[in-house]
Parts: structure tokens; sequence; C-alpha cells
């Protein structure tokens, strides 16, 4: 029918034409994504969200999750529209600035086209009400993340997008945010989240949890957990708050680990600097519940009870990854080299291998028990994964490691607790990148050369030859 195709251009080029003329300058839509090289449709470009107020219900036996997403955020441009991340889940309405918006939903993007232009530089707010079963996600590297469901209950972890399969946002580490997070649970369940327990009541067989992160957090470390907890309530020596849940079956194995997070987080002070949140803590599911530890801010998720290494390793992302964010998922080494050197220097001080005892295996081939292993330490250089089911590869985390034990040995260790001391506290609750962490180096070493060690260490292909 070649008649009727004519037809519907005009009149879409007549709606243009209207639109166009109505008065005022008109915003345009903000991006899908925000261009990172691993995750391209991760986050949204145009906006800046400040604090997100997320109300939630959930109820295992149905496993249905019902959701109230106050979005606050600063429009970085004239904006006709924007996206939010999301995947699953049924929306049942969008509101900017308290009149209903229209939204449609295409993949992972929420699209929302609110009644009224906002002009750059505004600060907005978006309402989305949804509801539904959320979904567990498979990660490139097949990992299970997302909304995991555990024995008892449920667990939301997010690294590095499984955050939108429980609420709508910015979903990318580059978009940091405050957070009020309050979980109404089936009585004689709890509900865990990050940051510090402001409320809990129990009516009418439900029981509400209100929890408050007032420092900014990327929404990959966010998590709630529900289920049956013990939970302990404490201060470290410096009246840090510590709260701490763990599954009743994993209570006698992690009672004797998790009394050490006091001492750890002294340890890192001392170490790494000023603790970057206002409480700390722990929490330990079982063994089958999740795949891997996740260092969810303030209070990292344990399948079943860490050992002390590994506890040392999510405690000390609360520096290096959550209050020093990478700017995107290609700088993930910055994360986990930090956090697996920190072991390293954990053992050493503790009258274990030296720093430089691991480092020595390592490059002899000789730490892992695989001959597999041991070659996939080289497989690529840390600041180069070859794609996003690489990014928690070993090189990222024992190769990131070696750099920050080479970096050690070339300015010696007053200069190079100064470098790591002084890089979490020039980025604290920021973000940084790779380009940033080797300029920062740079400055505060400006005698030394470390041209070789970022060619051959960070970004060369290959294991760097001796030298
Ligand atoms: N960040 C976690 C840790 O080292 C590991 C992890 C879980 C991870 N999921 C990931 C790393 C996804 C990269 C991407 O404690
Ligand atoms: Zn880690």
């Amino acid at each position: 029918m070649p008649r009727s195709v004519t037809v519907v251009p005009v009149a879409v080029l007549l709606v243009f034409a209207l639109t166009a003329c109505d008065g005022g300058v008109r915003g345009s839509a903000g991006a899908s994504g925000v261009r990172d090289p691993y995750f391209p449709k991760s986050g949204n470009g145009g906006y800046d969200v400040t604090h997100y107020g997320l109300t939630l219900g959930y109820d295992p036996g149905a496993r249905r999750l019902m959701g109230k997403a106050e979005v606050a955020a600063r429009a970085e441009q004239d904006l006709s529209a924007f996206n939010l991340d999301l995947k699953g889940m049924d929306v049942s309405s969008v509101e900017v600035e308290g009149k209903a918006a229209r939204f449609n939903r295409s993949g992972q993007e929420l699209t929302v086209r609110p009644h009224d232009d906002l002009d750059k530089g505004a600060r907005f707010t978006t309402v989305v009400r949804y509801s539904g079963a959320p979904e567990t996600i498979t990660d490139p590297d097949d990992s299970e993340e997302g909304w995991l469901r555990t024995a008892d209950g449920a667990l939301a972890l997010g690294e590095p997008t499984g955050s939108m399969a429980w609420f709508p946002g910015n979903h990318h580490p580059s978009d940091k945010a405050t957070y009020d997070i309050t979980i109404t649970v089936p009585e004689g369940l709890k509900a865990v989240s990050n940051g510090e327990l402001r409320g809990e009541v129990t009516r009418r067989g439900r029981s509400e949890f209100d929890w408050h992160v007032g420092e900014p957090m990327a929404s990959y470390v966010a998590t709630v957990a529900v289920g049956k907890y013990e939970t302990r309530r404490s201060k470290t020596a410096d009246g840090l708050p510590v709260y701490v849940a763990v599954d009743p079956e994993q209570a006698r194995a992690s009672a004797e680990v998790l009394a050490r997070i006091p001492d750890i987080v002294e340890w890192a002070e001392l170490n790494f600097g000023p603790y970057p949140f206002s409480s700390t803590g722990a929490i330990v599911d079982r063994e089958d519940d999740a795949g891997y530890a996740l260092e969810t801010q303030n209070r990292p998720v344990f399948p079943g009870a860490p050992g002390t290494d590994l506890l040392v390793h999510e405690l000390v992302h609360q520096w290096y990854g959550n209050s020093v964010t990478p700017k995107s998922w290609r700088d993930m080494w910055l994360n986990e080299g930090f956090a697996t050197y920190a072991e390293w220097l954990w053992q050493e001080d503790h009258g274990g291998d030296t720093a430089q005892d691991v480092f020595d295996a390592l490059y002899e081939d000789d730490y892992f028990d695989s001959r597999e292993d041991s070659d996939a330490v080289w497989a690529f250089p840390p600041a180069k994964p070859p794609s996003a089911a690489h990014i928690s590869d070993s090189p990222v985390y024992e190769r990131g490691a070696m750099v920050l034990h080479k970096i050690r040995e070339t300015v010696g260790d007053d200069a190079f607790y100064d470098i790591v001391q002084g890089w979490a506290a020039a980025h604290r609750h920021g973000n940084a990148d790779t380009d940033d962490f080797t300029a920062y180096v740079e400055g505060k070493a400006p005698d030394e050369d470390f041209s070789e060690i970022w060619e051959d260490w960070l970004y060369g292909e290959g294991k760097p030859g001796e030298s």
C-alpha cells in the first residue's frame, strides 16, 4: 500500500513542526549509556543522581518485590527525556516533579518523558513505582548477580550490573549518590542493607527496617539481604558502629573471624588513612547463597564464614573501590589490585609471608597450584582487560597487586604509604581512573622513573621481563 506509506511521514513532520514551534528552547534526550568500554548500556547521560530513596517490600514466599524509588538528580543538560536502567520488573507509574510522566521500556532502558522539559542545572525528583519478581542476572563471566534467592530469603549483589534488577537508577560507578533504603519483610525475617540502621518496627505481621547511607555510594555496592539473621551491634575502640548479620547456620564458624573486624579496620586505618564511612560490619549468608564475596558498602557480603584474608580484602575495598571508585569498569584493577595487595600487607604484618615473598612466588609461577592458574596471571595487562568477561580475572587482582609492589620497591616504604594514603584522601568519596593514578604517583615521587612499570606491568602484554 504505497499510498498510505507517504501519509505517515507527513503526519510525523507536522508533529515535529508543531512541537518545535510551541515556544521556548526544547531540551534533548539524555544518552542511554555513559560509553563504558565494557558495559556500554550501563548508566545514562544528561543528569547526575544525588540521592535515592528506596521503599521496598519483599515477600520471599511469593518472591515478590514492591518498590517505590525516589531518584533526586540534577540535570546536566536541557532534557526533554532521560533514561534510567531497570532490568525486568513491571513499572506502574513514573512521576517527575510530582507530575505524571510518560515512559517506555526497551531492554534495560526505562525512558522517561517528563511533562515539562528540565533545564540544565535544575534539581528534579523522579518517582518510579514498580513490582514483580526481580531477576538473577548472569554476568559475562558466568557468575550470578542481581537478586539471588537464598535458603531463607534473598540477597542483592550488584557488581557490575546487578543493581538494575531491584531498583531503577543511573547504574554506573561514575554516578554515586546517598541513599535511604527502607525494606519491609514478613515478621520473623530481617532486612539488612548498607549504612546505618535508623529504625526498626514490627506491626501487623510485617517488620520494617530503615537504613541510611550518608556518604556517596556506587549502586554496584548497594545491597539488601533478607532472611533469618543473628545480628550484633558493637563499636570499635574509636566509636565506629559495627553491625554484623549472620545466618544462624554460620554463626559458630564465623564468630572468631568477625570479632577481628575492629582490629582489621584499625590496622587498615594505620596503612590507608581514616575509615571513609560511618559504620562497618559484615553479612554472612550460607555457602550456597552466593558464588563469591562482595565489598558491599559498609558491610561486605560473604557466602559462608570468610577467612581472615578475605575479610581484610573486602574491608579494604571500603577505601579502594567504595570511597575511591573507578570511573569505568576498565579501572577495576584500582579496586582489586589494592584489595589484594592489602592481603599481602596484612600477612607481612602478622608473621606470614612478606609481600616480596608473594610477589616472587607469583613471578616464578610458583604461587598457584596449577600451571593454568600460574599462566593466567600473565594473560593480559591489569589496566586493559580484553573484554567484560575478564574484568575479574587474575591479572586484575594478582598482577594489579604486583604493580603496587613495584611502586613500593621503587619509592621505598615511607613514600609508598604516603602514596596509598594520599590517593585515598585525594579521591575520597569520588571517582578516579588509571591515568589519575599514574599521574598521582608521578607527582608524589617526581625524581623516580615509573615508565617501565607503567609500560611493562600496567599496560604491557605478556609477562614482564626481568630487569
Ligand atoms: N569484587 C569482588 C571481590 O573481589 C569480586 C567480584 C564479584 C567481582 N563480582 C564481580 C569482580 C564482578 C568484578 C566483577 O571481592
Ligand atoms: Zn575484591
